[in-house]
């Protein structure tokens, strides 16, 4: 059925308006030539890919607002600098999405981190929502929501439908994602337009076991290294 579908889906248009491709650069195409080797261990597998993970949220907080915070140096003159016009939290979309959490804390210990435990079934290839726990108010920070891997699109649809609830607006949400599928981000930027994607790589289409192509794999059983 779902095979059947995905046949005889073209290469779908999306609204391109707040998706993000990171630059195509020799070296973005080095490290994802590392991750995407299937001969690569969980070792180098996690040591290439938090790379990608770090300009992944570089560019996230890139396009942040920001407002004036003015310091005193210790040489006593002031410095007109900047801080988040919003408080910052990250959620993870439990499980591939926790890979991004290191990188996260080493950019600032003090963001809270929220979880949400979506599973795509392995048959129907459907997300099932079992938990989620979000920061108090979460609805006054910016989401960092993170997610690498966006096939179908159904986890992150689901994982969005969560936020949106808990009252956190579609343009106070970047969802952080190393692969996507133009069908999957077909359905996420139609649904919410509002939201920024910010991605490493938009895959040429899925297969019909639904994973992308040239795709990476199970991101999470190889960050985890439970293959
Ligand atoms: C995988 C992947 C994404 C989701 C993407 O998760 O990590 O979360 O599928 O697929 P979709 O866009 O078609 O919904 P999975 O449920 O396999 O589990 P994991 O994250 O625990 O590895
Ligand atoms: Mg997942």
């Amino acid at each position: 059925m779902l095979a059947t579908n995905l046949r005889s889906l073209s290469r779908p248009d999306y609204n391109t308006a707040n998706v993000i491709e990171l630059e195509q650069t020799d070296r973005l195409h080095y490290l994802h030539t590392k991750v995407r080797d299937k001969t690569a261990n969980k070792r180098q597998f996690t040591f290439y890919a938090d790379q990608i993970i770090r300009l992944l949220l570089e560019k996230s907080l890139e396009r942040l607002n920001f407002e004036g915070l003015n310091v005193t140096t210790p040489v006593g003159e002031t410095y007109e600098g900047k801080q988040f016009a919003k408080p910052l939290c990250g959620v993870s979309v439990v499980r591939a999405g926790e890979s991004m959490e290191n990188e996260l804390r080493r950019l600032d210990l003090n963001i809270p981190i929220g979880k949400i435990l979506i599973q795509r079934d392995p048959t129907t290839k459907l997300p099932k929502l079992y938990y989620s726990k979000l920061p108090d108010n979460v609805e006054k920070f910016h989401v960092l929501l993170f997610e690498p891997m966006l096939a179908t699109g159904g986890s992150a649809i689901c994982a969005l439908d969560v936020m949106t609830k808990a009252g956190v607006k579609p343009e106070n949400i970047t969802f952080v994602n190393l692969l996507c599928s133009p069908e999957g981000l077909q359905k996420v930027t139609a649904q919410f337009p509002d939201v920024t994607i910010v991605t490493s790589s938009i895959e040429q289409r899925l297969n019909e076991h639904a994973f992308m192509i040239p795709g990476i794999g199970d991101f999470g059983d190889r960050y985890f290294g439970t293959t």
